[in-house]
């Protein structure tokens, strides 16, 4: 709709202009005042005169009324009036034609833009903490961050993806320790990180009866800091076993980094950071460690060095984000976090602006809420959470046995179950706006009946197959009935949902935008018969309309990071 809304706001410009010159309201300003009406017997835009009040000086239904009375908009069919609102009625068949052309003959996707031309986005997520579990915690920062990618790539930015792993600090001291004490070679070689994260856990349990083990892990993390050949080599082996074991749960998500620069990247990066919160007199001693004192802005102070001179995850940050301003020369740089993590970006970000980096206003967080699992919260310390890799494996294996009963013989069903399977997941977890704390119920997830990823898949899948039995068609004037016309105007909607979503970093309104659709694509699918329409040109609009929704939903699905295969 947002190419008609810049029509109207033309048209309504002009009428402003003859029925009051001089009066500066801005084609903009129009824009941001159409609205859609609740009821659609009230037109399909509406405009409030109520803002213009003041700077016409007129009554809103006076303005209103000299608007409709000459009112001409190319994609408009009539203007009415009520009380102060202009009520405008689309011209369904120009709609129809508007949306075919623009989702299935244009040569650029419906919807994308050019706003980020030039512009480069940084941005930093997942980022799992080597040596700990990649629990079902880091969904949210995994999905949502490649989503916010996708988002920005189809917006014209250059987007660079990067894996901000937790490879450094004092846990692998314990990692170090433990493995020597009860690990093995051929343990973690065969059992990968969940040896790891059992060697983690062991060891925790075991230093409550022995505190000396914690000495041991801190001198072995001293040890790797001065850059200890064996334990380097330990350390280099973790995370290469760690990253080998993440990128397959990506590769399930489609998920690609640019940069697996984890924390340890900026170790020879920081004393610069320090010497120049130095020079710059922000740095105060507090009982032996080196702080920026926030309390001024009401905040508890941004740690910045331990008392033994070690550095801390804010100074890395500070760091990182340095790096990549002088790298990247980013326009934004976003970073996808649980909302605990607030207090430590704007802590941090605080530190830049007094350091007087005034890019600092292009860090962006985006936190999100908590995830439990069939209404039990997770507990990392214990070892006793859900992996991300298993509850991937166990909504394939469900989302298989519901593909094996409903259509057994389906080619490639392997495959499709694993598409199934993760984007229900995906989709479940995108459907509520980022900061809702979710409660994850994997038969709700894949339910096919409702409002989720299957189902979402499941209705592409439909258009696809009537594509595929249509074979070649060529629409020649549309006359839209009530269905078809409901349809093709959320099609049209998808610009400014996508618009919104970006603009709050929130890909739950693409979700919810796609639900939208379906549900709309499969009323008209089942009033309208498609193949079987009584005359060849009610037929071709018919295939028009479910070749839109196709291109769109495919689109929409692919934002949200959810596959969609042409068959379930
Ligand atoms: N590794 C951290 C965690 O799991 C997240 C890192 C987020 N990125 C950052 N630049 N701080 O909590």
């Amino acid at each position: 709709m947002k190419f008609l809304k810049k029509k109207v706001a033309e048209a309504v410009y002009k009428g402003l202009a003859d029925i009051a010159p001089g009066a500066s309201v801005t084609e903009n300003e129009i824009i941001a005042n159409l609205a859609y009406p609740p009821d659609d017997k009230m037109g399909d835009l509406a405009l409030p005169c109520f803002k213009f009040a003041k700077e016409l000086k007129m009554a809103p239904p006076v303005i209103a009324s000299k608007l409709a009375e000459n009112f001409v908009c190319d994609g408009i069919k009539s203007a009415e009036v009520a009380g102060g609102y202009l009520n405008l009625k689309i011209d369904r068949a120009k709609l129809c034609g508007h949306i075919y052309e623009s989702t299935v003959k244009a040569d650029k996707p419906f919807g994308a833009s050019e706003q980020g031309k030039g512009k480069t986005v940084v941005l930093d997520y997942s980022s799992p903490n080597v040596a700990k579990p990649f629990h079902i915690g880091h969904l949210g920062t995994t999905v949502i961050g490649h989503a916010l990618k996708k988002m920005f790539s189809f917006a014209g930015y250059n987007c660079i993806g990067v894996n901000h792993l937790g490879d450094w600090g004092t846990q692998f001291g314990k990692l170090t320790v433990a493995y020597r004490k009860w690990g093995s070679k051929e343990a973690v070689e065969q059992k990968g990180i969940d040896e790891l994260v059992a060697l983690y856990v062991k060891f925790h349990t075991e230093a409550e009866a022995d505190p000396a083990l914690n000495d041991e892990a801190r001198a072995a993390f001293t040890a790797l800091e001065h850059g200890d050949p064996e334990i380097t080599a330990l350390w280099r082996w973790f995370i290469d076993i760690s990253i080998a074991e993440y990128k397959k749960t990506y590769k399930q998500l489609d998920i690609e980094f640019d940069y697996y620069t984890g924390e340890s990247f900026y170790t020879d990066k920081m004393p610069a950071v320090v010497e120049e919160l130095k020079e710059k007199n922000l740095l105060t001693l507090d009982d032996g460690a080196s702080i920026v004192d926030l309390e001024a802005y009401g905040m508890p102070p941004c740690l910045i060095l331990k008392r033994d001179g070690s550095t801390l995850y804010p100074t890395r940050d500070i760091a990182a984000a340095i790096y990549r301003k002088n790298t990247f020369d980013f326009d934004k740089c976003i970073y996808v976090t649980s909302a605990g993590q607030c207090l430590h970006f704007a802590q941090w970000f605080k530190v830049l602006e007094l350091m007087g980096r005034d890019w600092y206003k292009d860090l962006v967080h985006v936190p999100y809420g908590t995830v439990s699992l069939n209404g039990s919260k997770l507990a990392t310390r214990t070892g006793n959470v859900v992996l991300l890799k298993d509850l991937f494996a166990e909504a394939i294996d469900k989302a298989a046995k519901i593909m094996a009963e409903k259509n057994p013989e389906l080619a490639g069903r392997v495959d499709v179950a694993e598409s199934v399977g993760v984007g229900a997941v995906v989709f479940y977890y995108l459907s509520s706006n980022r900061m809702r704390d979710i409660n994850f119920v994997l038969e709700d997830a894949l339910n096919f009946d409702g409002n989720t990823g299957p189902y979402a898949q499941y209705t592409y899948a439909r258009t696809c197959q009537i594509l595929h039995k249509a074979g070649v068609y060529e629409p020649s004037g549309f006359e839209p009935n009530d269905d078809e016309f409901a349809l093709a105007k959320t099609l049209s909607l998808f610009p400014e949902t996508f618009d919104s979503a970006l603009a709050e970093y929130e890909p739950s309104i693409i979700t919810r935008y796609i639900l939208q659709l379906c549900a709309d694509y499969n009323r008209f699918y089942h009033n309208c018969p498609v193949l079987t329409a009584e005359t060849e040109q009610l037929k071709a609009q018919r295939l028009a309309l479910t070749e839109s929704t196709n291109k769109v939903l495919a689109q929409a699905l692919e934002l949200i990071c959810v596959r969609h295969p042409e068959k379930i």
